[in-house]
């Protein structure tokens, strides 16, 4: 079994997460929604991406530095959001606020995490970013953006794609409800992590939704906000009349979060986004959508060159990472692969998690032959290789 010392992979990470967490967490991380297909599809799509390397290009000085929204990162991937972080581990939305500022990558922290942006911020001035979850109550939501502005953020990010709950079979099995439902199997099975269980009930057992404290009564428990919350979210009736009123109320950088259509994203560019996430929420909860990859090069053309795109859904390398890229997104995100750092070592976790995707994004810029981001771009598919010599090809025998 790998220490976050010896692993050498995210799915190192992955390994030690999982044997610290009881099934019933850990499933919770790693599951979709029922068949489970879009897992296998999002890692299929980066598995069916090929690159084409170029020789003899001088890569002795590379680089990774990357652009976006008008900010400058070390490297071409941030954190996306992930709900609940602190019950997987305590405080690990601050090592990953911690974990980002060292980086200098962003971190979209969670509308449903355990820290809230107050503190994040503290960690991670220049690089907090905050996602927010439409509320039933829409007073919530503009606080929640006014929050943000307080906190000086430069980016928030509203996220489309929970409309509805879904349907997460692992989940209802195992009995991850609220409270948490220990039926026999589970407990016999959580006894085999007892760091977890002795210090997820020492610390108290639910941690508290940081950020939605405050909109529950004065003195309120960890869970009566988590059913605060529930009740509030998810809120099928938001519209794009709420993105426009967010819009209006928000003058830093605004991103969508699950755009998949590229109507959608005409919409939602039409009406002064700054950028999109292209994503399937890591196929959490539609089972039969597509990859986000596979919806990118369409988005991009929908959205012309000048629109953010960021991608996440399934990126566990760095080859993943440089993939998205060459197909047209300015940067990636990462939840799983991030979060089992998180969960597998606290802070030392992160870090190796983001070290591990930066030194492979490295090794496969030196390999393709690309100094640095600016030198990626569709010529490296083979997709494209194939038509562009077709192309002469069929070229050559028109002139013969
Ligand atoms: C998520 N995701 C998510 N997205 C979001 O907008 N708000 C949230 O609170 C959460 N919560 C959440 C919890 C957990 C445990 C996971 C794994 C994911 C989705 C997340 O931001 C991202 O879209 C996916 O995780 C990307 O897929 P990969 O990288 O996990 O394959």
């Amino acid at each position: 079994m790998p220490t976050i010392d010896t692993a050498v992979n995210i799915d190192d990470l992955k390994r030690i997460a999982r044997r610290r967490l009881p099934k019933i967490m850990f499933d919770f991380i790693e599951g979709g929604v029922e068949d489970e297909t879009g897992l296998s599809v999002n890692a299929q799509a980066f598995r069916n991406t090929r690159l084409v390397p170029r020789y003899y290009i001088d890569t002795s000085k590379r680089e990774q530095t990357a652009k976006i929204l008008g900010l400058t990162f070390n490297a071409p991937f941030g954190i996306a959001p992930t709900g609940m972080a602190g019950a997987f581990r305590k405080d690990a939305e601050l090592f990953l606020a911690q974990a980002a500022h060292e980086a200098n990558i962003p971190y979209l922290m969670s509308g449903a995490s355990n820290a809230s942006m107050e503190k994040g911020v503290k960690l991670a001035p220049k690089n907090l970013w905050y996602q927010i979850y439409g509320a039933r109550d829409r007073s919530f939501q503009l606080d929640l953006v006014k929050r943000a502005v307080d906190c000086g953020l430069t980016t928030i990010a509203v996220t489309c794609d929970v409309p509805v709950s879904s349907n997460r079979e692992r989940n209802r099995r195992n009995g991850f409800v609220r409270p948490i439902r220990m039926t026999l199997p589970t407990i016999l099975e959580a006894m085999l992590h007892p760091g977890w269980v002795i210090n997820y009930y020492r610390d108290g057992g639910l941690p508290m939704l940081g950020n939605w404290e405050k909109y529950a009564a004065a003195g309120s428990t960890a869970d009566q906000v988590a059913d605060m919350f529930a009740k509030q979210t998810p809120d099928a009736s938001q519209t794009w009349k709420d993105l426009e009123a967010i819009r209006n109320a928000w003058p830093g950088k605004l991103l969508v979060k699950g755009i998949m259509h590229p109507e959608d994203a005409r919409i939602a560019t039409g009406m002064g986004v700054d950028g999109i996430i292209v994503s399937n929420h890591g196929a959490r909860q539609l089972d039969n959508m597509p990859s986000s990859l596979e919806m990118l090069p369409l988005i991009r053309n929908a959205v012309g060159p000048d629109t953010a795109l960021l991608l996440d859904s399934g990126v566990r390398r760095g080859s993943d990472i440089v993939a998205a890229l060459c197909m047209g997104a300015d940067f990636v995100l990462t939840g799983r692969a991030t979060l089992y750092g998180a969960t597998a070592g606290g802070l030392a976790g992160v870090k190796k998690a983001v070290s591990i995707l930066q030194r492979e994004i490295d090794l496969v810029l030196g390999q393709i032959g690309a100094p640095n981001l600016d030198a990626l771009g569709p010529h490296y598919l083979l997709e494209t290789v194939k038509a562009e010599e077709e192309r002469r090809n069929s070229g050559a025998m028109a002139r013969r």
